[in-house]
């Protein structure tokens, strides 16, 4: 294990110290584009004021024979566009396929200074993480990048999630981590065919008893890999991101299922589809009714300690705390929407 000193020395020479601190971001939806097809990225100067975070993808969902195309596409979107507070990130392809190492060697030169993060698929253990962030430092210095580009993980494979923790813990250049639940999925052996989202098979059925009818509840296949994700992330100052909901047709599923990621700690999700863009943006900004709450305890408490009782409920240095992250998480979504700026009245 490196000493804490040797963490944070940018690993080439003439390449940028990596982050103390995460950037403050609001990264409610990672909005995918296949940088491939012009259409698309003739849309993405109207994206820009939309979304939180504008990610052009090469990996999955990219036809083989399109791939050096989406590449240059995203070189050129990326160079077209100016993002102000909007992120910019890429998916590249995985480690080992034929398309990674010109990915890397011909996006960062081109467009590394305009580029916050890079999703790398199907991480496996802290060596793919250790292997990108020496490579991204010999780039980085070479092309006289000055901000570090920062690592998303996709946690999408079996042995990954055992790795969760060494993942997060392997670089300081380390942004966060997404559930990929269609590869995890077909990595862990699932007998499913869906890209996120439960099965109505896998329920707990009620008790037989005295002949009535028993009922089945449905479960959520995807809360054990969540919460070691929340987990990991939190534990290291990592974010953690629900990933793609594959059904586009089922609004109300994906609404719950972003809904269960922000609960336990997640941060947002990734939209696929237009559709998803609110959704996301609905589920991952604070409930304006838990706000109020929340800006009520910090102003009951204002050195954050002690114990007083609102409306019946009893608070105390630990509640505190729990305002204190959604009233911080609502300052920064104020900060970027007037109109919920409005509503939480901040
Ligand atoms: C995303 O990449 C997934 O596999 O779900
Ligand atoms: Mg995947």
């Amino acid at each position: 294990m490196k000493t804490p000193k040797a963490f944070y020395q940018p690993l080439a020479i003439g390449a940028p110290a990596p982050f103390r601190d995460l950037p403050v971001a609001l990264e409610r939806m990672i909005h995918f584009v296949p940088p491939h097809v012009e259409k698309m990225r003739a849309k993405v100067p109207e994206l820009i004021s939309k979304v939180d975070v504008v990610l052009g993808n090469l990996e999955d969902a990219i036809p083989a024979d399109a791939k050096v195309e989406a590449r240059r596409g995203f070189i050129q979107m990326a160079k077209d566009n100016e993002f102000r507070q909007t992120g910019l990130w890429t998916r590249v392809n995985c480690l080992n396929s034929p398309w990674f190492l010109d990915d890397l060697m011909e996006i960062v030169p081109e467009v590394g200074d305009k580029l916050d993060v890079i999703m790398l698929p199907k991480v496996e253990g802290p060596w793919d993480i250790h292997y990108l962030d020496q490579l991204l430092a010999q780039l980085e210095a070479k092309s006289g990048i000055s901000k570090p580009i920062m690592v998303h993980a996709i946690l999408e494979t079996a042995e990954g999630v055992k790795n969760v923790e060494a993942i997060a813990a392997a670089s300081p250049r380390m942004h966060g981590m997404s559930l990929g639940p269609a590869d995890l999925a077909a990595s862990r052996g699932m007998k499913t065919t869906r890209v996120g989202g439960g099965h109505p098979d896998y329920a707990v059925l009620s008790d037989d008893s005295n002949g009535a009818a028993r009922t089945a509840f449905q479960q959520d296949l995807w809360h054990y890999t969540v919460a070691k994700m929340v987990d990991a992330c939190l534990s290291y100052g990592l974010k953690p991101f629900y990933g793609p909901f594959g059904d586009f047709s089922d609004q109300e599923a994906c609404e719950s299922q972003f809904r269960n990621a922000f609960l336990m700690g997640c941060l947002g999700a990734w939209s696929l589809h237009p559709k998803q863009i609110e959704l996301a943006k609905r589920v991952f900004s604070p409930d304006p009714a838990e706000v109020a709450f929340a800006i009520k305890i910090l102003e009951a408490m204002p050195d954050g300690t002690g114990a007083v009782m609102i409306d019946g409920k009893m608070q105390d240095d630990a509640t505190w705390k729990q305002a204190k992250v959604i009233v911080d998480l609502a300052r920064l979504v104020a900060s970027k929407d007037s109109e919920l700026a409005e509503v939480y009245g901040l």
